[in-house]
Formats: C-alpha cells, structure tokens, sequence
C-alpha cells in the first residue's frame, strides 16, 4: 500500500576472490514481501579485468557483519584533517547547497579544531568545525557541520556535534553558539541547543543563531 512502512534488510552473505554475494530482503510490518540477491565482480576500470575485492572493503563488511563500529571518528587541526574535511564539505555545501566556493573556505579553517568521520576504507563520510572565540568571552562557535547525504539519519551528525561540544568543554568554553540553516534547527535542538532571536539570511539560505550553556 501507498503508505506502507518498509524495513528493508541488506547482508553480505559471501565474498570470493572478486565475487560478493548480497542477501535483500523487505519487510512491511514484520511480514516479507520479497528478497533477492545480486552478485557485485570487483573490476578494474584500467583493465576491466575482475580483481580482488580490496582488504578495506572486506574488513568494514566483516566489522558490520560482528557489530563492530564501521566508522572512525576524528578529532584535529586542519594540517592532519583538512583534506578528508574539504572533501565533505565540497559535496555538501559547494555541490548540494550551491554555496560558491569563496564563500564556503575561509582563515577560520586554520585556527579550529575539526571533527571528522571516516569509514573503514578512509573515505570522509562527515565533518565540522569548533572555533574558539577567545578566552575572555568564554565562547566557541561550531559551524560546517555535514554529513554526505547517504549517511544521514544514522546518527554521525550527532556524533559530530558531540565531539565538538565535548572539546568545548574541555577547554572550559561557558557557551557554545552558532548558525544553523532553519531546515536543521531540530537536529541541533536534540542536542539540547535553543534558538536566540528570528531568522536572518547567510549565504543565501535561512539561519537562526542558536546556543548551549555549558555551565550555569
Ligand atoms: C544537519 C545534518 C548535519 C544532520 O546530520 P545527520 O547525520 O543526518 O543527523 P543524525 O542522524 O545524527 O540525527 C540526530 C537527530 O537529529 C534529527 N535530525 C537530523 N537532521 C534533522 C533535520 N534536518 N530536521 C529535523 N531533525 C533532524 C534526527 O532525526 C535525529 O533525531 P533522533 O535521534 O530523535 O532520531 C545533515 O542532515 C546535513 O549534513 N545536512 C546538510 C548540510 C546542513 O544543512 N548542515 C547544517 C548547517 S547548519
């Protein structure tokens, strides 16, 4: 039916030399519907000869397969992070949003401290920035914050914000601020983030300044 819930289920049943065999299956209130199989040949697209399945890819389907995190997340300065963090945010920001390119860089990237989640083969999967706005005021700013859009709603965006408001604690920061695009304001106020004031454009797109007391 037209409104009908899905839980559809994928499994690596098998992998060869350069063969991997994937179970399907779908479910619609715990009553199957339909499963399938398909089998992925891992080629070369030099050769177009079949080659073997990278060790990377068999060990993040062998950590999945045991209930092993997949992930790895991060936490540095741009010299150790910048590429895998620019490589995100180039998807998200530059591609996906429209946000042009002189916009999106800027010097903060050098002084933050930046987070960010890679998989098992070390492809960037999500980022952000925490920017220490000096001592005295006793506040940090996170901004940047994206994850590329196969990976949302599974719980790195939170992952993300955790890790950076963490490091802000850590450093003794009283108030955590930033700028959220409206469409993402319940994902940061689910991480106990309340709104200051109305909405005001940046960049283009509908923000709202938002903050997290770290201490009375
Ligand atoms: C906003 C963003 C970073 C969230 O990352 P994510 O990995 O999808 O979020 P998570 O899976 O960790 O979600 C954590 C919680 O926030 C909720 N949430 C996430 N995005 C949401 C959204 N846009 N609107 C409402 N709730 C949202 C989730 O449902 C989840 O709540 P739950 O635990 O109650 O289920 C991601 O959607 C993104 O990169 N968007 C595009 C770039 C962007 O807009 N960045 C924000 C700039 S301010």
């Amino acid at each position: 039916m037209l409104d009908d819930l899905l839980d559809i289920g994928v499994r690596c049943d098998h992998i060869g030399n350069s063969s991997m065999k994937l179970a399907w299956a779908v479910w619609s209130d715990h009553r199957l519907l339909v499963t399938g199989e398909v089998i992925y040949v891992h080629t070369s697209l030099a050769t177009r000869r079949p080659e073997p399945v990278p060790s990377s890819v068999r060990a993040q389907i062998q950590a999945q397969a045991e209930g092993r995190p997949v992930t790895q997340l991060r936490l540095g300065r741009w010299d150790e992070l910048g590429s895998a963090a620019r490589d995100v945010r180039a998807v998200v920001f530059i591609g996906e949003q429209n946000i042009p390119a002189h916009e999106e860089w800027d010097a903060d990237d050098a002084q933050a401290l930046h987070a960010v989640v890679l998989n098992g083969a070390g492809l960037a999967l999500a980022t952000g920035r925490l920017i220490t706005l000096g001592q005295a005021a006793g506040q940090a700013r996170i901004g940047r914050m994206a994850v590329l859009r196969s990976m949302r709603g599974s719980g790195i965006g939170r992952q993300i914000l955790q890790a950076l408001v963490d490091a802000a604690r850590a450093q003794d920061v009283r108030t955590v601020i930033l700028h959220a695009q409206t469409s993402a304001r319940r994902f940061y106020e689910s991480l106990g983030f309340t709104a200051d004031g109305d909405a005001f454009d940046e960049v283009g797109i509908p923000h709202i300044a938002m903050r997290l007391d770290l201490r009375p």
